[in-house]
């Protein structure tokens, strides 16, 4: 039974693509911002296991990690979890920089680091889950833009340095997809949010499961995925 680690399972795409892996019985382990959002996931996936560690706060993962006990096997890394904030470059201050460098950018690198050890001995599979903004950022899209490029070179490489080590990369880059973020960033563009014009999460988690289902001689390294109508 494969082994997946999984940030944000508890929403949107996550949540369809842990819904997808726990259907089919293999193994979750769900990372939770906290002790308490943990013991939900867990509830809502039983069998799996919660590791707590707050994305907003990467210097602090390793001390979280060192206290919990870290799956010995790992077949795949999905690292799904994301937050945004839109705004001008004129008026967008350092802190909502460095919220969303932190859990787009920073956190995955570090989770990524944390794990490598295991990730090699598993010939694991790393899905990195970006954004059509990681590759062209548009007005009031600088920040999250940023982080989502920075997401695509750590992606590239993670790609280029672990190949030998038998682990791969792939970066998948949804185009907008009806979740709790996209009526956030209708709500921020002052747009009426219509979840039926955007693309399905579960249609995204298929992508992210066939990245992970590939067979091992074949590696998808970058994967656009744009809404259907
Ligand atoms: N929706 C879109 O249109 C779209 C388009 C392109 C790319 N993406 C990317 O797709 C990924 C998933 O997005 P989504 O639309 O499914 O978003 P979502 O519904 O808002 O879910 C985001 C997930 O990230 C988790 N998360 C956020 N901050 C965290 C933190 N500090 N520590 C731990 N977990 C944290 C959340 O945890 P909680 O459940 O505890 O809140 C949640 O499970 C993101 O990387 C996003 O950038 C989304």
């Amino acid at each position: 039974m494969a082994t997946h680690l999984i940030t944000g399972a508890g929403s949107g795409i996550g949540a369809a693509v842990a819904a997808r892996l726990h259907a089919r019985g293999d193994d979750l382990v769900l990372l939770a911002r906290d002790a308490a959002r943990g013991k939900q996931l867990v509830d809502r996936y039983p069998g799996s296991r919660a590791l707590v560690g707050d994305l907003a706060d990467p210097d602090r993962l390793s001390w979280a990690f060192s206290k919990q006990a870290v799956p010995e096997r790992i077949d795949s890394l999905l690292h799904i979890a994301g937050i945004v904030d839109l705004g001008p470059v004129g008026e967008l201050r350092p802190k909502t920089w460095h919220q969303q460098l932190n859990v787009n950018l920073i956190a995955p690198a570090e989770v990524t680091r944390l794990l490598l050890p295991t990730l090699r001995a598993s010939q694991a599979t790393v899905v990195f889950v970006n954004s059509g903004a990681g590759l062209t950022a548009h007005a009031e899209w600088g920040a999250y833009g940023a982080s989502k490029h920075g997401l695509k070179a750590l992606a590239d490489a993670l790609r280029a340095e672990e190949k030998p080590n038998g682990i791969r990369v792939t970066s998948v880059y949804p185009g907008r997809t009806a979740s709790p973020m996209q009526a956030k960033v209708h709500s921020q563009e002052g747009k009426e949010y219509d979840p039926e014009r955007w693309i399905d999460p579960e249609s995204v988690a298929t992508t992210v499961l066939m990245a992970v289902d590939l067979p091992r001689d074949a590696e998808i390294a970058d994967l656009s995925v744009r809404p259907g109508r």
